[in-house]
């Protein structure tokens, strides 16, 4: 089979070097391309990273070598050798906006991590086992930009990752109507580590600007329809979020209540979790993990540092499904922010568009 060659810009940073780790050994994917801002470009990778690789794992031979280039200047250059690119650049949103189109514009899909295209009406924004038909908006994307085979297509928040799985077979058959959610996430979410990030050593901190809109907003941009041309987001459930930092290193776990216009019983929901599939299990995509949703019948699980890599941290975790006194349940769920939430999810979206013929 044909692989794919595959840029990365922002390639040194959190998770840019998640991408770097998943692309080595990945059957489709060759890493042809790093980039990131001019203090690291015209290094070899291998010293743009120097002090700050964070995987246990020692930095691939592939990238090792590789001349980071400059995500905003060498674009030409990088659109001519790559198939497409992953974005994982942290810089203003209006300056990731204008980077990314310039990169669709050069006739290079983009699969970004970034939050700058999210709510973008021709954007879609996948989350591939619950809306790969937002694809289609793509060729209206297509006409605004101008191109023939440059897109963007971007990944959803981390912090929704756990729960809007969970709900996603429950939502259209009973009608969820109303959820509560309080996220507790790791502190890789804000690209730190306990080294780099010392004051969350024994700390909670009750704010992560932007994160609760995000969580209240995205999901309902997710189970939007494609309505002539462009996602129109849904109007329900109404969701409310409280999202706080608190000390791990990775995994975003989720304490949710939710209540339905038809309750169901708890028997049903467990069995809807554990029988849940979506297209990239269909299409046994390369990063698509075996059972998407696990849940726990221990009262302690799913725990973040137990259970973040279940699956190579792309599957879900459920547990504690119980009945509530103001909602009809409680439960609690879990994934790992920097594979599921970030790189991860981004490599799966980049296999359903490869499987799909759009890049
Ligand atoms: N960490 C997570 O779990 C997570 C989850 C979801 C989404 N995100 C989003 O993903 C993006 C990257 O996050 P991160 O945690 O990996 O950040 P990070 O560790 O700070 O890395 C940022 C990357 O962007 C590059 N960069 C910065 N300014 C640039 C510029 N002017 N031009 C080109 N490249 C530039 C950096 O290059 P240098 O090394 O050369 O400075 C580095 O490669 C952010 O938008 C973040 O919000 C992160």
């Amino acid at each position: 089979m044909k692989k794919y060659k595959v840029g990365v810009i922002g390639a040194t940073g959190m998770v840019g070097q998640r991408y770097i780790s998943l692309i080595e050994n990945h059957p489709w994917f060759d890493l042809a391309v790093v980039a990131a801002s001019n203090r690291s470009a015209g290094k070899t990778y291998e010293e743009a990273v120097r002090g700050r690789w964070i995987s246990q794992l020692a930095i691939p031979q592939t990238a090792k070598n590789l001349t980071v280039m400059s995500a905003q200047s060498d674009i030409g250059v990088i659109a001519d050798a790559a198939d497409f690119v992953f974005s994982a650049v942290d810089m203003k949103k209006d300056e990731i906006k204008t980077l990314e189109e310039a990169y669709a514009k050069a006739e290079c899909p983009v699969v970004s991590n970034n939050s700058a295209h999210r709510l973008s009406d021709d954007v879609p924004m996948i989350i591939p086992e619950i809306n790969p038909e937002h694809i289609e908006v793509i060729s209206s994307q297509q006409k605004r930009l101008g191109t023939k085979r440059g897109f963007i297509a971007v990944k959803s928040n981390c912090s929704i990752q756990s729960y809007v799985p969970a709900f996603h077979p429950l939502k259209d058959r009973f009608g969820l109507d109303r959820a509560l959610i309080c996220t507790y996430q790791a502190i890789s979410g804000a690209g730190k580590t306990f080294a780099s990030w010392p004051d969350m050593v024994d700390n909670v901190i009750p704010y992560i600007g932007g994160e609760e809109e995000k969580s209240e907003l995205e999901p309902l941009k997710v189970w939007g329809k494609v309505i002539d041309g462009v996602i129109v987001p849904a109007v329900s459930p109404s969701i409310t979020t409280q999202c706080v930092r608190v000390p791990a290193s990775d995994g975003h776990l989720a304490a949710v209540f939710m209540s339905f216009k038809s309750k169901p019983d708890m028997d049903e929901i467990i069995r809807l979790w554990h029988e849940f599939k979506g297209l990239p299990q269909e299409l046994s995509l390369p990063s698509a993990p075996k059972q998407f949703i696990h849940y726990f019948q221990e009262q302690d699980r799913p725990q973040t540092k137990l259970d973040r890599m279940l699956e190579n941290g792309m599957a879900i975790s459920v547990g504690r499904l119980r009945p509530d006194t103001q909602y009809d349940y409680k439960f609690i769920c879990l994934s790992h922010n920097t594979l599921r939430g970030a790189a991860g999810g981004s490599v799966l979206l980049a296999e359903l568009l490869c499987a799909q013929g759009l890049i």
